[in-house]
């Protein structure tokens, strides 16, 4: 497979920067910036400065140009500061306005036709020898040119949405500044948007985010307790700590108080930015990286940022977009809404019907229905009324009325614009603050509404997928089930969807696992346990442990979608429970427990190198059929000999496949803070490139190396000491190059190997382990070759693996 090696080379080389001819740093009196292309670069070569263009105007061949500052260093264009965000200069498309140091010293943009000043520096100075200088912090300095201390200006006193290190969050009294971050406007213009981020203006020592121009605050870091905020888990300030090297502090001193961070050893690119969406969101660039790799969100609900889908619209967390508008609305600007931006809300159809006339009211209003929704962030007024058809009327009867909800005895009313309408998850088990808003709508568009719900009903009765099903047709089939239910110390089976997926009641989990008292294992997603179906059948429970923002809804999805996944070497997903916060799954029970017990336990069962070769064969196929032959490529992530079941007959099957789709967005964190299984991630997921199937290829070969020593590649948890000296899968690869099998097999088995087989078994993983992925073969590729139908050639070292080697003082976490 000479193929392999090409690809590698042609995908470097994509990535290395065109080399720039005479690039500087600085602007000093004379020179000037305009033409395209024209950039000052910082020293270190992070940093760039110029003019960009965002939009044209085709009818008048003009476009908008900002002065700013970008990331130098990375290929996808990313804005790290704007110098005219709200003035954009109004320029042909081809030509930008000029930037230089005027007679009066201060940094100014020119109209180059009208030679007229539209930007300056406004520094108060009483001479002209000034020079301007891009630094390797991203700062853009105006300095005396005779004096280098002496800074007349810089852009790091300005912000716009982006904080880089060394930049300071708060105030100088003396200067009079209050530095602080303004999200954009939208994902294309960088005008000032309606999120800050700034010190608490109260003097509470804390970062907060406000709306812009309010005092609503919608989240706090808490009170800085000297060496962090303790608001943030220590989970994401960890990551963000190993990723960087990163080093927060808070400076209070005579005359200022500000926040800043520094990074300490760290090249690559760090993008700490408020996004449109109101959150603070911290990316890193690693070398070599496609992307950038958000290591950090805050806060991390985008429904927890103060009306971010603006009014009427609802906001669910749950749900891709996340904002969308009741019956009876629309969206109040979708072009605004199509670039990220939400906050214009949804605007009625038809206006309210409403007319007060002396003490009287007349209205043909009606009210729609919300259940399950939460108002904690919007503004309601306690009516009294002693029903929900009086509360009600006391709505009507007011013209500014708009909603109305009555829980616990109380009537509550809201007046104008509704915000913050929050979906969340009601049901029964959790304890969750949902109530029902009425929400008031003219008559017109309530009939509409009428109309479209037989429509919708109509709908799921003829559908066919358990996707389909709404909650309620769910509920019915667990009524059902719950009189059917038997009490002996096995489960039965509540509810049948179309994949012959079942829904099981957590309490028959409960009793049929004998309050989950067998573990079978435990891992980064929660912990196994074995019980019994009422046919005696045995059954592997597992207890998902990381899903909190999981939804039902989507939870359900994800069953049927993964429960129509059967191969002989997939462990078959046979049911699920979902109830409240809890998420189970429900598989098929292996009686001869997994890999991992038989080739590294003692006291077990020595498998025979036929044995062997079909579960190495039986796992690629398994994986293989994951990668190619679903409808959508399923990526398992966590391939390791744990994860790897026998049935009684030592038929391999993979367990564990679809994890990201059940865990949902908390996925990748899951899989990059689980160290124990360090030694069969792929460079990639350090690296921060896009994960691909590759990454199991990887994990694949790591396998099939202990499958061949009968032993850990690491230390990771066997107690092999100091006599270790040399990382096995380095040694294997040192071996196959010299031509010696024989040397790595494991002893146990007495010599009595297949040689080819070995030889192929050897060489496959040395591929699959190769620190590029395009070098690694594809599952299907390894299933041929372990059948024979394929030729492989020798593979090279791989590089990353040698470096490695020995560091291996890993830490488990579940
Ligand atoms: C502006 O117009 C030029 C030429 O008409 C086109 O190539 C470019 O994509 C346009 N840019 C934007 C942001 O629309
Ligand atoms: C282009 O400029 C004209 C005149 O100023 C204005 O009416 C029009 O809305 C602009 N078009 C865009 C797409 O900005
Ligand atoms: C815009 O530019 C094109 C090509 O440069 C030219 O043909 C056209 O006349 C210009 N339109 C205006 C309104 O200046
Ligand atoms: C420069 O001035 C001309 C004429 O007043 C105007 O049309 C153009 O938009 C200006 N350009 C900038 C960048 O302000
Ligand atoms: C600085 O100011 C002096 C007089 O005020 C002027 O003659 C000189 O040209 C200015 N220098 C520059 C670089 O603009
Ligand atoms: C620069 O420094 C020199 C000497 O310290 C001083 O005479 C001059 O006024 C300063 N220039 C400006 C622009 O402040
Ligand atoms: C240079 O500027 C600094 C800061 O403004 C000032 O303290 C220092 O005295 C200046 N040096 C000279 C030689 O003027
Ligand atoms: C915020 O207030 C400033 C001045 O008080 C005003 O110019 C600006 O338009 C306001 N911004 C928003 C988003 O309301
Ligand atoms: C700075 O000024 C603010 C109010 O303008 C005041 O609350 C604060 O105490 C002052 N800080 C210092 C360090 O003087
Ligand atoms: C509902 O009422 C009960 C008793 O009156 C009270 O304990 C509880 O806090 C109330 N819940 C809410 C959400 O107001």
């Amino acid at each position: 497979m000479p193929y392999l090696h090409i690809s590698m080379v042609l995908l470097l080389s994509l990535h290395i920067p065109a080399a720039n001819s005479a690039t500087t740093d600085t602007i000093s009196a004379g020179q000037a910036l305009s033409t395209i292309g024209d950039k000052l670069v910082s020293k270190n070569g992070k940093y760039a400065l110029g003019f960009f263009k965002v939009g044209n105007n085709s009818s008048q061949n003009t476009s908008n140009w900002y002065l700013g500052i970008w990331f130098n260093s990375v290929p996808k264009f990313t804005q790290a500061w704007v110098a005219n965000r709200d003035d954009p200069f109004k320029s042909p498309t081809t030509s930008a306005p000029e930037l230089k140091i005027s007679h009066d010293g201060n940094l100014v943009v020119l109209n180059q036709s009208t030679n007229s000043i539209i930007w300056s520096t406004q520094a108060k100075m009483t001479r002209n020898n000034t020079i301007a200088l891009l630094l390797d912090s991203g700062n853009f300095i105006l300095r005396n040119a005779s004096n280098s201390s002496h800074t007349l200006w810089q852009s790091f006193d300005h912000p716009t949405d982006t904080f880089l290190p060394g930049m300071k969050l708060g105030w100088d009294n003396i200067t009079g500044l209050n530095r602080r971050l303004v999200s954009r406007k939208n994902s294309i213009s960088p005008a000032t948007g309606v999120y800050c981020e700034e010190l608490d203006p109260s003097g509470i020592n804390q970062v907060v985010l406000v709306k812009w121009n309010s005092t609503t605050q919608y989240w706090s870091s808490g009170v800085w307790n000297g060496q962090h905020w303790p608001s943030l888990p220590d989970e994401a300030s960890g990551v963000w700590n190993d990723q960087t090297g990163g080093k927060e502090s808070l400076v209070t001193n005579a005359h200022e108080k500000y926040y800043t961070y520094a990074i300490v050893d760290y090249t690559a690119a760090v993008y700490y930015n408020l996004d449109v969406s109101g959150q603070i969101n911290v990316f890193v660039w690693p070398e070599g990286s496609h992307d950038w790799l958000l290591t950090f969100s805050q806060p991390r609900a985008q429904c927890d940022v103060y009306s971010v889908c603006g009014p009427f619209a609802i906001c669910n967390d749950d749900a891709l977009p996340h904002c969308t508008c009741t019956k009876g609305f629309s969206i109040t600007s979708p072009e605004d809404w199509e670039l990220n931006d939400q906050t214009g809300g949804c605007t009625r159809n038809t206006p309210l019907d409403c007319i007060t006339k002396g003490s009287s009211t007349r209205s043909t209003d009606k009210f729609l229905s919300l259940p399950c929704v939460s108002l904690a962030q919007s503004v309601r007024r306690i009516e009294d009324a002693q029903s929900i058809v009086v509360c009600a009327q006391v709505c009507l009867d007011n013209c500014y009325c708009t909603a109305y909800s009555f829980s616990n005895g109380t009537c509550s009313n809201w007046h104008g614009e509704l915000s913050n309408i929050r979906q969340i998850q009601c049901s029964s088990a959790a304890n969750s603050k949902g109530e029902t808003l009425y929400l008031r709508l003219a008559a017109k568009d309530f009939q509409g509404l009428e109309k479209n719900k037989r429509v919708f009903i109509i709908a799921v009765a003829t559908g066919t997928s358990v996707a389909a099903l709404g909650l309620f047709a769910f509920s019915m089939l667990i009524m059902i089930g719950r009189n059917k239910r038997k009490s002996s110390g096995q489960i039965s089976n509540t509810a049948q969807g179309c994949n012959g997926i079942i829904a099981f009641r957590y309490n028959d989990l409960k009793l049929g696992t004998k309050n989950f008292s067998q573990k079978l294992g435990g891992g980064g997603f929660g912990s196994v346990f074995k019980g019994f179906l009422n046919n005696s059948t045995a059954i592997a429970v597992k207890e998902l442990c990381h899903h909190s923002h999981q939804g039902e809804k989507q939870f359900r999805a994800e069953v049927s979608s993964i429960g129509i996944i059967q191969h002989i070497n997939l462990v078959k997903l046979i049911g699920f429970c979902c109830e409240g916060a809890r998420r189970l799954l429900v598989y098929e029970y292996m009686s001869n427990g997994s890999l991992a017990t038989h080739l590294f336990q003692n006291h077990a069962t020595v498998l025979t190198w036929r044995t062997r070769y079909q579960i190495a064969l039986g796992v690629a196929r398994g994986l293989a059929y994951l990668h190619e032959k679903c409808r959508d490529c399923i990526i398992h992530c966590d391939i390791k000999p744990e994860n790897i079941l026998l049935s009684d007959s030592y038929v391999p099957k993979i367990a564990d496949f679809g994890m990201a789709k059940f865990l949902g967005r908390d996925f990748s964190r899951v899989i990059t803070t689980m160290r124990g299984t360090i030694g069969y991630l792929a460079p990639e997921w350090i690296s921060g490139v896009a994960i691909t199937p590759k990454v199991d290829v990887y994990a694949y070969g790591m396998v099939l190396l202990e499958i061949v020593s009968g032993k850990r590649n690491s230390c990771v948890s066997c107690s092999c000491g100091s006599n270790h000296d040399i990382y096995y899968p380095v040694h294997v690869a040192q071996e196959i190059i010299g031509g010696d099998i024989m040397s790595l097999l494991d002893s146990r088995l007495c010599g009595k190997v297949n040689l080819k087989e070995a030889e192929i078994t050897c060489k496959v993983a040395c591929w699959c382990i190769q620190d590029d992925e395009f070098d690694r073969p594809t599952m299907g590729e390894v299933v041929q070759i372990m059948e024979g139908l394929l030729e492989i050639n020798i593979p090279p070292m791989p590089r990353l693996l040698q470096t490695v080697a020995g560091s291996s003082n890993y830490s488990t976490c579940c």
